[in-house]
C-alpha cells in the first residue's frame, strides 16, 4: 500500500474509532462468531492472530473460545477502543503485518479488514508465515459490490470493493494455503435499503 493509502485508512479509522462499536453495522457483526464458530478447532491452549481487529468486534467474542488472542491494528484510536474493555487474554499490537510478526498462531481470523490493504498477495503471505504448521485462516470480507458500501471510498481507505472468493481462493492457495473452502456467511443489512453479503473463506497452512 501506497504511503498516502495507509494514511488515508488511518486518518478514517482514527475518526471512526470513537462511534464504531455504536453503528449499526457493527452491532449486527457482534453476533458473526456465532456463525463462524462451529467451523473452527477452537481450544484453550490455542494463541490466534486476529488481522485488524479494531476495537475488537470479532476479537472480543474469539477471546471467550482460545487461550489468546493478539489483536494487530494500525490504528492506535481503534486499538485504544479494545483496550479500554481489559480482557486478560487479548494482547493489542499496534503493527503493520508487513514488517513480519515474532510470533506463530495457531490461527488467524480477519472481518472486514481486507478490502483495506492494497497488496492482497502480500498480504496473504504474510498471514501464511504468521501461522505454525496447520495454522487455521479464517477471512471474512465482502463480496464484490458496486462501491455503494462504504460510499465515499477514497476517504475511507478502501482498497477493494469486496472480493470474488474464488479469486481470493486462488491466491491463498498461491501463498501456500491448503484445504481451501469459502461460503457465505453473513448478510449486512445497510441503512441504505440493501444487503450486501459476507463470505467466509477458511483454510490451513
Ligand atoms: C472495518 S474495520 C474492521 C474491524 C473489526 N475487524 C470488525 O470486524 O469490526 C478495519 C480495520 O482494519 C484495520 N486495518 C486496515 N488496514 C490495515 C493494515 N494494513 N494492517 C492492520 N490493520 C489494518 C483498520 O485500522 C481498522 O481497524
Amino acid at each position: 500500500m501506497t504511503d498516502r493509502a495507509q494514511s488515508l485508512v488511518e486518518a478514517h479509522f482514527a475518526q471512526a474509532a470513537e462511534g464504531f462499536d455504536h453503528s449499526p453495522i457493527s452491532k449486527q457483526l457482534a453476533s458473526l462468531l456465532d456463525q463462524v464458530l462451529p467451523l473452527l478447532q477452537l481450544d484453550q491452549k490455542q494463541h490466534w492472530l486476529d488481522f485488524g481487529a479494531g476495537t475488537g468486534v470479532l476479537t472480543v467474542p474469539l477471546a471467550a473460545h482460545v487461550g489468546q488472542v493478539t489483536a494487530l491494528d494500525t490504528s492506535a484510536s481503534m486499538l485504544a477502543k479494545l483496550s479500554a474493555k481489559n480482557i486478560a487474554n487479548i494482547t493489542p499490537l499496534q503493527h503493520d503485518i508487513f514488517c513480519g510478526l515474532e510470533q506463530r498462531y495457531a490461527g488467524v481470523i480477519s472481518s472486514m479488514a481486507l478490502h483495506h490493504v492494497a497488496d492482497i498477495p502480500k498480504l496473504l503471505s504474510c498471514l501464511q508465515q504468521s501461522l505454525l504448521e496447520n495454522g487455521q485462516l479464517a477471512l471474512i470480507d465482502l463480496y464484490s459490490e458496486d462501491g455503494s458500501f462504504h460510499g465515499d471510498n477514497k476517504a475511507k481507505g478502501v482498497q477493494h470493493l469486496g472480493f470474488d472468493p474464488q479469486q481470493l481462493l486462488e491466491l491463498a492457495a498461491a501463498a501456500g494455503f491448503k484445504d481451501l473452502s469459502y461460503q457465505q456467511i453473513f448478510s449486512i443489512q445497510h441503512k441504505n435499503g440493501r444487503s450486501y453479503p459476507l463470505f467466509l473463506l477458511l483454510g490451513r497452512a
